[in-house]
């Protein structure tokens, strides 16, 4: 691919996201041969440091989080020889000058100006000010030839997401913002689109006539950790349910696109979140629970509760678990309820989505077989486990007519030799090459808040929760198998190693 001379400054330089995500990508694109031969890649923090020091820290990340293992002597070599860093306090606008001096630099010993990506792996609370401070500075001038990427979390509610959308407005196109969901860039989730879209067989059985239900299930051992400081104020729906999981849940219910187009596609995704079901205060209730996890054991180590690991007084009601039932009101989904959930601490870390098909609509088999039978499901599990399996009943061998359910399956390692690259490579080669297919659009972002703006206004109203409701190393509160088994399902999960 072509991808023009490119310069990235990447503010948030010694901090955690660079060393875990993005100086691995960037090392295995160079390493890939995806890197232009002209690139440089200025790391920006409030440390002073050399760029003997600066780039010490990223071959220590790549060494710890690479997904190929510890750098190799000669590549790394050749890599950080494009790596420099600027120490810079992002709230003074005269700091930018050396960003622009560096900039020219490369033009001038590349012959020709580079594109620039400005990517904000800051605390949000910075979004605001290092936009104004990269306009100020007229580091923004060339509209063609810079970009911007913005981090989660994009706004707290709708209002701030809006305000910044409207900021981000006065200085950049839309063309050139970058709203990172670091979800559509997994191998995964990106072949959701393929498999509905380049296969005849399942589009026509996608909707409401043969569709029974759908779900949305993204389980994280993990606790908080050392995120309590960010995750206090935000809590599971913004955290995971706002972006990665409503996102997953459009490409299920997206309409098929024209053409391959970010804007078409993205079109499409908008389309969904427009057709959802508003909530009421009373459809919350019936619709949203949550959970906080309190202390156990995981995996023989003994794991302190949430409100121990954040250290809040008084007690925190930040959920860190969150269920929710919603409906797409459109022709090919009404009434078939979409359930999405995702925790912190919980049994197993899982992401999938599945979707349940209806029954036969007249059963010829004798009745002890057919009580064997389970629907036909599709499981699209996305990680750990990458494989789409496909549910179905089969006679098992015998002289008897027995059935069973047997799954067909799809599975990357079995498929493929070779690894699939991490999201965040994905998205950092897009935004070389202009690609925003899977970024977020402004108007996708606000359409998501305010679809969940009801639950958290009803939520942060309704403070006092016996929290914790659920324990370390379990599959979640009560109330969540509650919101299910009431409608007649079970949350599905998928044995481990595929076996029944
Ligand atoms: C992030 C959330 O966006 O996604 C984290 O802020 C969460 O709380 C993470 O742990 C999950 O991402 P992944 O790629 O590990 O599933």
């Amino acid at each position: 691919k072509n991808i023009q001379p490119t310069v990235f400054v990447i503010f948030g330089g010694t901090g955690d996201l660079n060393a875990r995500k993005l100086a691995p990508a960037l090392y295995h694109l160079f390493m890939d041969g995806w890197l232009p031969e002209q690139f440089a890649i200025i790391g920006t923090g409030r440390t002073v440091l050399t760029d003997e020091a600066f780039r010490d820290r990223l071959l220590e990340g790549i060494n710890q989080f690479s997904r190929s293992g510890k750098a190799n002597a000669d590549t790394w070599k050749a890599f950080s020889g494009h790596v420099v860093y600027q120490a810079a306090d992002v709230q003074d606008a005269a700091a930018y000058e050396p960003f622009a001096r560096r900039i020219q630099a490369y033009a001038k010993e590349w012959g020709t100006q580079p594109n620039v990506i400005y990517y904000l792996a800051v605390s949000p609370d910075f979004f605001p000010v290092i936009a104004q401070n990269i306009s100020k500075s007229k580091l923004s001038a060339d509209p063609e030839r810079t970009r911007i990427v913005i981090e989660k979390p994009f706004g707290h509610d709708l209002e701030s997401a809006k305000e910044l959308n409207q900021l981000l407005g006065h200085i950049f196109t839309e063309q050139q913002i970058y709203r990172i969901d670091h979800y559509l860039g997994k191998e995964t989730v990106q072949n959701i689109m393929a498999f509905r879209f380049a296969n005849a067989l399942f589009e026509p059985l996608w909707n409401r006539n043969y569709i029974d239900h759908v779900q949305i299930s993204v389980t994280e051992q993990l606790g908080v950790g050392d995120r309590g400081g960010y995750y206090n104020g935000a809590g599971a729906l913004r955290d995971m349910i706002q972006n990665h999981l409503l996102q997953l849940l459009c490409l299920v219910a997206m309409e098929p696109p024209v053409n391959f187009n970010a804007d078409e596609i993205r079109n499409r995704k908008v389309d969904v979140l427009r057709a959802m079901r508003r909530f009421t205060p009373e459809t919350v209730r019936e619709s949203a629970v949550r959970g906080q996890y309190g202390a156990g054991w995981m995996e023989g180590k003994k794991v302190p509760g949430y409100r121990e690991e954040v250290e809040s007084k008084p007690p925190s009601n930040t959920e860190t678990f969150a269920a929710v039932k919603f409906f797409v009101d459109n022709w090919r989904w009404q009434n078939v309820p979409f359930y999405l959930r995702t925790g912190k601490r919980m049994h197993r870390s899982a992401s999938s989505i599945t979707v349940q098909f209806k029954d036969v609509p007249h059963c010829v088999f004798p009745t002890e077989t057919a009580e064997s039978w389970q629907q036909n499901r599709l499981i699209i599990s996305i990680q750990p486990e990458m494989s789409i399996r496909l549910q179905v009943q089969a006679k098992r061998p015998g002289l008897d007519m027995m059935l069973n359910t047997v799954d067909m399956v799809f599975d990357y390692k079995g498929t493929y030799s070779n690894e699939a690259p991490e999201a965040y490579e994905t998205l950092l080669l897009d935004t070389m090459l202009g690609d925003q297919t899977l970024f977020m659009r402004g108007d996708q972002v606000e359409a998501a808040w305010d679809l969940i703006m009801p639950i958290l206004n009803s939520w942060e109203g309704r403070a006092s929760q016996s929290f914790p409701n659920y324990s370390a190393d379990s599959w979640g509160p009560e109330v969540a198998e509650a919101l299910i088994a009431r409608d007649g399902y079970h949350w599905f999960t998928l044995p481990l190693n595929g076996k029944k």
